[in-house]
C-alpha cells in the first residue's frame, strides 16, 4: 500500500483483514498503521524507484496506490513494466483527475452530463471573460489542487478577484465552469478499461471547512454513508449516464484505466452531473465505506481484473465520520501539537500524526477522522461524535454538522 493518510489507513485496514492476504506493507504509511502494516516510512511516496525495488526484493503481489500525485507521476506503470500487479491507474489514464481539461473534452465529446464550460490560457482572457460571464461562475485551475483549487464567484467583483487569486502568473490554464446548484454525492467506480462497477452505496463528502457549507473549500472534512435521501434510481442513472460512459470514452480512446475512478456528482434538477473525476478512492469517502463494506476488499480487486461479477456486502449500520482537523487548516497551521484520547483498534482512521517519543502530534492539516456506525445516520453521527469528544488537544477543530443533511430532510 501506497501513501500516508486516513484513506491509507483505511486500505490497509481492510486489506489487512482479507483471508488471502499475508501481509501489507505501507509506504510511508504513517504511526498509526504499525498494528496492522509493516510501515516503511523511510521510504518516500515520491521515490518511485525505491518503491520498485522494494516490491521486488519483497516479492510484492500486489500493490494499492492510495494518493493521486503517485498516479499522476506514473509510479503504476513503472510497477506494471516490471510485471507487479497494481491497483490504480498508469500516468495516461489518472490525467481524468489531473487535468481538468482532460476531463472537461472527454465529457465533451460523449456527451456526458457535467456542467458548461470554457477554458481560457492567460490571466488577460480571463480577466475579459469575466467582465461579461453569467453568474455565479466556478472558477478552477487546470491541475491538481487538493481540492482547495476552486473559487465560486457569486458577483462579477468576487469573479475578478477570484481570476487575480488563481493567476499568480500571466500564463497557465483555467477553466470556467457554470454553476451547478443540487445535493453533491460521491461514487466510487471500480473500473478495468471498460468494465465499470459502481459501489452500491454512495458517500456524500463535506467539502467546506465550516458548518452549513461555510467557508473554504478543503480536502474533505467529514462524510457518511449510505445517503438514505438519494435513492437507488439516482445511483442507476449515475451508472447509466455517467459510470459506463466514461469507462467506455476511456477505453476507446485509449486510456487504459484499472483501479478506482471517483465521481464527484451533483443532483441537479435535470438529473446528476459531473462535477470531477478522481482516479483514486476518495478521503475521507473511503474511510466510511471501507468501514460499512463487509466483502473482502482484495478479493474484489482480483474480480475486478478478472472482470468477474463484483458483488458488495455492506453491514446494515450507517457509518459517519467527523474529520478533526488542525486550526488553520486549510489555510497555515502550527505542527507539532500533543494529540491524544484515542486508541488505534478501532474508530480513527489517521491522516496527519506522527508519533514523537511517547506521544502523537499533529503533522498535517487533517488530522484524525472519528468514525461512528449506528442503526441509522442519527445514531451514527451520535457515535462518530462521541468518539471525536474524545480526543484531547488543544489545537483541532471539527464540523458539528456531519450527515444532518440526511436526518434533517
Ligand atoms: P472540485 O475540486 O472540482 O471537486 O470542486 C470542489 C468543490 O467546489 C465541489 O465539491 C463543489 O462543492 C464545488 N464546485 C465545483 N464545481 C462546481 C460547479 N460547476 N458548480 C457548483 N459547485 C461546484
Ligand atoms: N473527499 C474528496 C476527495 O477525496 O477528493
Amino acid at each position: 500500500m501506497v501513501g500516508a493518510g486516513g484513506r491509507e489507513h483505511a486500505l490497509a485496514s481492510k486489506i489487512n483483514q482479507s483471508p488471502i492476504v499475508d501481509k501489507v506493507y505501507a509506504i510511508p504509511g504513517n504511526d498509526a498503521m504499525v498494528n496492522i502494516a509493516e510501515v516503511h516510512s523511510e521510504i518516500a511516496e515520491s521515490d518511485h524507484q525505491a518503491i520498485l525495488h522494494f516490491a521486488q526484493h519483497n516479492a510484492i503481489d500486489w500493490v494499492i496506490i492510495g494518493p493521486e500525485q503517485p498516479l499522476i507521476d506514473g509510479l503504476a506503470d513503472l510497477l506494471r513494466n516490471a510485471n507487479i500487479k497494481v491497483f490504480g491507474p498508469g500516468q495516461d489514464a489518472a490525467q481524468i483527475e489531473g487535468s481538468k481539461l482532460f476531463a472537461k473534452q472527454l465529457m465533451d465529446k460523449y456527451r456526458i452530463p457535467t456542467a458548461e464550460y470554457k477554458e481560457v490560457s492567460s490571466r488577460n482572457e480571463a480577466l475579459q471573460y469575466v467582465e461579461t460571464c453569467d453568474l455565479p461562475i466556478v472558477i478552477k485551475k487546470d491541475g491538481l489542487a487538493a481540492g482547495k483549487g476552486v473559487i465560486i464567484a457569486f458577483t462579477r467583483e468576487d469573479a475578478l478577484e477570484g481570476v487575480k487569486k488563481i493567476y499568480q502568473e500571466e500564463k497557465g490554464k483555467v477553466v470556467f465552469e457554470s454553476y451547478l446548484e443540487g445535493e453533491e454525492f460521491s461514487l466510487m467506480t471500480f473500473v478495468n478499461g471498460d468494465y465499470a462497477v459502481p459501489f452500491d452505496c454512495i458517500a456524500q463528502d463535506h467539502k467546506r471547512a465550516f458548518d452549513n457549507d461555510q467557508g473554504p473549500n478543503t480536502g474533505g472534512m467529514g462524510a457518511y454513508c449510505p445517503v438514505p435521501h438519494i435513492d437507488a434510481s439516482v445511483l442507476e442513472q449515475t451508472n447509466k449516464e455517467i459510470a459506463q460512459p466514461i469507462a467506455k470514452a476511456m477505453a476507446q480512446e485509449g486510456h487504459d484505466f484499472f483501479g478506482l475512478l471517483y465521481i464527484g456528482a451533483i443532483l441537479t434538477k435535470d438529473g446528476p452531473k459531473v462535477i470531477e473525476f478522481n482516479a483514486r478512492f476518495g478521503d475521507p469517502e473511503a474511510q466510511v465505506l471501507l468501514t460499512r463494506l463487509e466483502s473482502d476488499l482484495m478479493q474484489l480487486i482480483i474480480d475486478l481484473e478478472n472482470c468477474q461479477p463484483i458483488h458488495f456486502n455492506w453491514k446494515d449500520e450507517a457509518v459517519v465520520g467527523v474529520m478533526l482537523a488542525s486550526k488553520g487548516y486549510p489555510g497555515s497551521y502550527e505542527k507539532g501539537h500533543e494529540i491524544s484520547g484515542f486508541n488505534l483498534d478501532s474508530h480513527y482512521y489517521v491522516s496527519g500524526l506522527k508519533k514523537e517519543g511517547q506521544c502523537f502530534v499533529n503533522s498535517g492539516g487533517r488530522v484524525i477522522l472519528a468514525i461512528g456506525e449506528g442503526p441509522t445516520v442519527e445514531k451514527a453521527q451520535a457515535n462518530a461524535y462521541e468518539h471525536a469528544r474524545q480526543i484531547k488537544s488543544d489545537n483541532l477543530f471539527y464540523r458539528n454538522d456531519i450527515g444532518n443533511k440526511a436526518i434533517t430532510k
